[in-house]
């Protein structure tokens, strides 16, 4: 069941974590509906503006829509990772995300709360959720003269690889902006070489940011274990990733929780899982050339990986089909009602779209636009 991200949110925040995974293939969305399923956990399905460009966004939807009906006991929302305006303009407008990511955090700070607002304005009004972040992870996002622009004048500080979020600039940020949860930059980053030497999680950081937005769920980006034990068999099988390669460990995922993380997002463990299977059977099998028989070997994979990761998290069993306990926080959201299935359908802007005055994808390198005929 398609559900608002800010309810799965709201039901988490304080108890576990929302397992945010990115997919961009059939196997990967087999295998992370039936982890979901296997541990009966609510789960956000992500799509990056990189991903909705290698698939096209209408091919992740579609796909989105058949898990939907193979897997009908799973819970989960559906979230535009790292968007831009136009991006998240776009997926606003499909009527199939019930959330979205605006990512203005290498912009000055007055220019990421003025780019966030004018998403929170769009999305608002169609009940989806918008996540914002302040202060910067390294890997995806570089450092930009902007960003250091932005340390400078003390709204981020930096400590070891990234930007870290300054708390007092989060609280005037989430208010300002109207954002539903914040993406925080707490020394995690992005791929699988987060951590240089023994630095690890600023865990102090995120309690005082916990301490003066209570009410707000906490997002952590860069939340890959990189295990170990996987980059061995990579190498084994061929792979040349190199020893330094580091994720996030189980006990600071628990730690960041405790202190109010109430989503945890992961890429990098699928990637090189995918890896992995790939190179293994390969090497094993030389002579094979069907993609369906390592397809098959990962979406079993992918599935126990997200499972144990939902089971980690604390999600498991907290899966629901009818209805959602929220508890109360104190903070009021324009999107905090009651539980409810999140029925995707043709927003207005989209209805516009098909009367012929929307073009393509923004933020998409197709130049195909959204076919009536596969929307209704
Ligand atoms: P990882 O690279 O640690 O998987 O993080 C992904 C992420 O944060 C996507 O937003």
């Amino acid at each position: 069941m398609r559900t608002r991200t800010l309810d799965l949110l709201l039901a988490a925040q304080g108890r576990y974590a929302l397992g945010a995974f990115n997919v961009a293939n059939l196997e990967q969305i087999h295998g992370l509906f039936r982890g979901a399923a296997e541990a009966r956990a609510p789960v956000v399905v992500q799509f990056t503006r990189l991903m909705r460009d290698y698939a096209h966004p209408l091919m992740l939807e579609h796909l989105l829509r058949a898990a939907e009906e193979i897997y009908p006991e799973v819970t989960f929302a559906v979230h535009h990772d790292h968007g831009d305006e136009a991006s998240c303009a776009d997926a606003i407008a499909s009527g199939h995300y019930t959330s979205v990511m605006m990512d203005a955090s290498h912009l000055p700070f007055e220019e990421n709360i003025a780019a966030t607002r004018r998403v929170v304005s769009l999305a608002h009004p169609h009940g989806i959720a918008v996540e914002a972040e302040l202060g910067q992870l390294k890997g995806v996002e570089d450092e930009t003269p902007a960003a250091a622009r932005n340390r400078k004048q003390g709204h981020s500080s930096r400590r070891g690889d990234a930007l870290l979020t300054d708390p007092a600039h989060a609280e005037e940020f989430v208010a300002r902006t109207g954002c539903d949860s914040l993406a925080v930059a707490i020394g995690t980053s992005h791929g699988a070489y987060k951590f240089s030497g023994n630095q690890r999680l600023h865990l102090d950081v995120l309690a005082e940011i916990k301490r003066r937005l209570p009410g707000v769920p906490l997002v952590l980006h860069g939340g890959s274990a990189v295990s170990q034990a996987e980059l061995e068999r990579i190498r084994k099988a061929g792979g040349t990733l190199d020893a330094s390669a580091r994720g996030v460990s189980a006990t600071e995922l628990k730690q960041a929780i405790a202190l109010g993380v109430a989503k945890v997002n992961i890429a990098t463990d699928g990637r090189l899982l995918w890896t992995r299977v790939h190179r293994e059977f390969f090497r094993d099998h030389p002579a094979e050339f069907d993609f369906m028989r390592p397809g098959r070997n990962y979406m079993d994979e992918f599935g126990a990986f997200v499972a144990g990761k939902c089971k980690l998290l604390g999600a498991m069993g907290k899966s629901f089909s009818r209805g959602l306990r929220v508890k109360q926080t104190g903070r009021k959201s324009p999107l905090a009602t009651s539980a409810r299935a999140f029925a995707p359908s043709a927003s207005k802007l989209e209805r516009r779209g098909r009367n012929g005055s929307r073009k393509g994808h923004q933020g998409s390198s197709f130049r195909v636009s959204r076919s009536p005929r596969l929307l209704s």
